[in-house]
């Protein structure tokens, strides 16, 4: 059974076939082409955290394509609580077509998918965030006609968003600079995955967030402290203060440079309101394309 669990998993083949599709079928929806091809399908979207994008994106993604979606909140299922994983996952495998999750920890998702006999979907985890990545370097693609050769210097943690946009970088030729405070890069066993899996050198690690921006492409944050980490947001907001993507930070970087989020934002902490609302965010695009690239990957899914 296919899944859609990290980018790691992907082929360098199936990757850029996802991103094809996915500018296909942007193309196709701008110029209103009707588009079948989840007629008769079901896809349930069960979600532990909060979202806009992700689910508001593949519910309106699933309409386009003339199929049916369920929205489960994650506290009404009880995955793993309620009943096992393996309970859930043989029951609810009769029932719909495909599963798209957002939940805390990544190892729900592997559970699931050990029993599934439909595609499941990460929606995002504390391990990875799949479809952010996907559409992440679509955008990239877009802004400057390649995505090969281009410089992401992503200024925040080593996290859920960081790990996904990272091994996209590696598997399609970009360099993938992490700008973070010490203590808050790559963790040992995403650089022994990525070192085993991925065909590229080691993203960069460095502390220093002005330096590391003077050859950016594209500068990318994301907030400081992720959902599920409340606990550490007053240490976090200490200790991320000089990441924070200003003016001053922008004034180092290339003209040309463009910056990316994967919102929300919490303005005024990893980002200011004049560079979200400047000429070089294009965080909105970005969050955009969130509807094309799942789209091509729920049809990769039940192809
Ligand atoms: N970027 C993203 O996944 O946004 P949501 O949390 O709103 O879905
Ligand atoms: N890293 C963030 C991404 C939100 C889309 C989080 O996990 O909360």
């Amino acid at each position: 059974m296919k899944h859609f669990l990290n980018i790691i998993d992907l082929s360098n083949d199936e990757l850029l076939g996802l991103l094809s599709e996915a500018a296909r079928l942007k193309e196709a929806h701008s110029r209103r082409i009707p588009a079948h091809s989840l007629t008769g399908r079901v896809v349930a979207l069960i979600f532990e955290k909060p979202s806009l994008r992700t689910r508001v994106s593949f519910e309106s993604g699933i309409a386009q394509l003339t199929g049916t979606s369920l929205y489960l909140p994650g506290n009404e299922v009880g995955l793993g609580w309620r009943e096992t994983l393996a309970d859930f996952s043989r029951t609810i495998s009769q029932y719909v077509d495909m599963l798209v999750l957002r939940v805390y920890r990544h190892e729900t998702l592997d559970g699931l998918a050990q029993h599934s006999t439909i595609p499941i979907i990460n929606a995002l985890s504390d391990w990875s965030h799949p479809c952010q990545g996907l559409a992440d370097v679509l955008t990239v693609r877009e802004l400057f006609g390649t995505e090969t050769g281009r410089t992401v210097v992503f200024v925040g943690d080593g996290n859920n968003v960081a790990r996904s946009l990272a091994v996209a970088c590696g598997k399609l030729g970009m360099k993938f600079v992490l700008a973070c405070p010490m203590g808050y890069g790559f963790d040992d066993k995403f650089k022994e995955q990525y070192r085993q899996r991925v065909d590229a050198n080691f993203p960069v690690e460095v502390n220093d967030p002005h330096a590391a921006v003077s050859h950016a492409d594209v500068i990318y944050t994301d907030v400081w402290t992720s959902m599920g980490q409340e606990a550490e947001r007053e240490e976090r907001l200490k200790r991320f203060a000089p990441f924070q993507v200003n003016a001053r930070l922008m004034a180092r970087a290339p003209s040309h440079c463009k910056v990316l989020h994967c919102l929300p934002a919490h303005r005024g902490e990893e980002i200011t309101d004049d560079v979200m609302d400047g000429p070089a965010c294009a965080a909105f695009q970005q969050a955009g394309n969130r509807l094309h690239t799942q789209k091509a990957v729920m049809e990769w899914l039940l192809k």
